[in-house]
């Protein structure tokens, strides 16, 4: 059982997922330290949980060995691991960068929490370790063979985190999770679909389908993601688990239900598939149920809606 005033180191914590899994944490009692180097991440983000005094943000590159310096000092009970090159186009583009943060600095903090005698440490993984050939839903067991370094990179992690265990017994978890949507993503460059869509219906613009909006995703709510992370600090040693709602939403449909719930009464723009598109993506959750007692709970419905009233208060 964690104690109230257990200490949370967060890589990534002024991202999307992490500084919403900050607040949570804050909210729970915990004391976090954010290594960021606020490269896609925002400060902002974590205004709310500064003021309660119990979050301090450390701006730095996961890639730096003073990470391990500073985790040594913040002597944290769990590491969470969310510091990412999270672009899949820039690490077809750029492999060796999105190796050198998303391996190498992996590796980085596995050794600050290796070094800092952290109980445990918590990575975000990804679906994309799956590749396009799995067989849907995609479970945990099943061979991935991923097609982009970004999906290689992060299967290479779970690797890493496992050999950590065996040479110097750190505790881990991997989490899956499959297309998060909330308050905070970034609607710019590739961001989630949730939040371009969100983004231009607050903008007054019509966005574009790419595809003829067959195209299904597995949506999940950025509050369930942060409660699974938050459950992995005490559960679900050694395995690596789908974090995922297991509904498979056609991307036309999900935009059909954000102009209902925003009354934007324009059509879509359509437009032909990008390369690397895939048809169809959904992951079993089943296995973090059984080891998190973790589900998804919050309908796609009330997601969106708490989505497009953050993304509305922006605009
Ligand atoms: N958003 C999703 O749907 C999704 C799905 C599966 C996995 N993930 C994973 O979850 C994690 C968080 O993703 P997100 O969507 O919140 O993205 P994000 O870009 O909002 O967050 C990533 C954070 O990492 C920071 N960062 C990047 N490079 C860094 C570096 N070298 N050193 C220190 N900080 C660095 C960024 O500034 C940012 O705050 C990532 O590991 C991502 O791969 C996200």
């Amino acid at each position: 059982m964690i104690e109230p005033t257990a200490r949370a180191l967060v890589t990534g914590g002024a991202g999307f997922i992490g500084s919403n899994l900050v607040d949570l944490l804050v909210d729970e009692g915990w004391e976090v330290l954010v290594v960021d180097d606020l490269s896609s991440g925002h400060a902002d983000h974590l205004s709310a949980s500064r003021r309660r005094g119990r979050v301090k943000l450390h701006t730095l590159d996961i890639r730096e060995e003073s990470v391990v310096g500073v985790a040594e000092h913040f002597h944290p009970h769990v590491v969470y691991h969310l510091a990412a090159q999270v672009s899949v186009p820039v690490s077809v583009l750029e492999p060796h960068r999105d190796a050198d943060v998303n391996v190498l600095g992996t590796i980085n903090v596995l050794t600050a929490a290796h070094r800092s005698g952290a109980d445990r440490i918590v990575l975000a993984g990804s679906a994309a370790t799956y590749g396009s050939a799995v067989k849907l839903p995609a479970r945990e067991t099943y061979a991935r063979h991923p097609d982009s370094p970004y999906g290689a990179a992060k299967k290479a992690i779970e690797d890493y985190a496992h050999v950590f265990s065996v040479q110097h017994g750190l505790d881990f978890v991997v989490l899956a999770p499959s297309n998060v949507y909330g308050p905070r993503q970034d609607a710019s460059g590739e961001g989630g679909v949730v939040a371009i869509f969100a983004a231009a219906v607050a903008a007054g613009k019509e966005p574009t389908i790419f595809g003829d909006g067959t195209a299904t995703r597995d949506f999940v709510f950025v509050d369930d993601v942060a409660d699974a992370f938050l459950r992995a600090a005490s559960r679900g040693s050694g395995r690596n688990l789908n974090i995922s709602s297991g509904v498979e939403t056609p991307v036309g449909e999900l935009y059909d239900s954000i102009a209902r719930l925003a009354r934007f009464r324009k059509s879509p723009r359509f437009n032909d598939p990008r390369p690397g598109d895939i048809d169809r993506s959904v992951l079993d959750p089943g296995a973090a149920e059984r080891s998190l007692g973790w589900k998804a709970w919050t309908p796609l419905e009330e997601g969106l809606a708490k989505t497009l009233e953050w993304f509305a208060k922006r605009f």
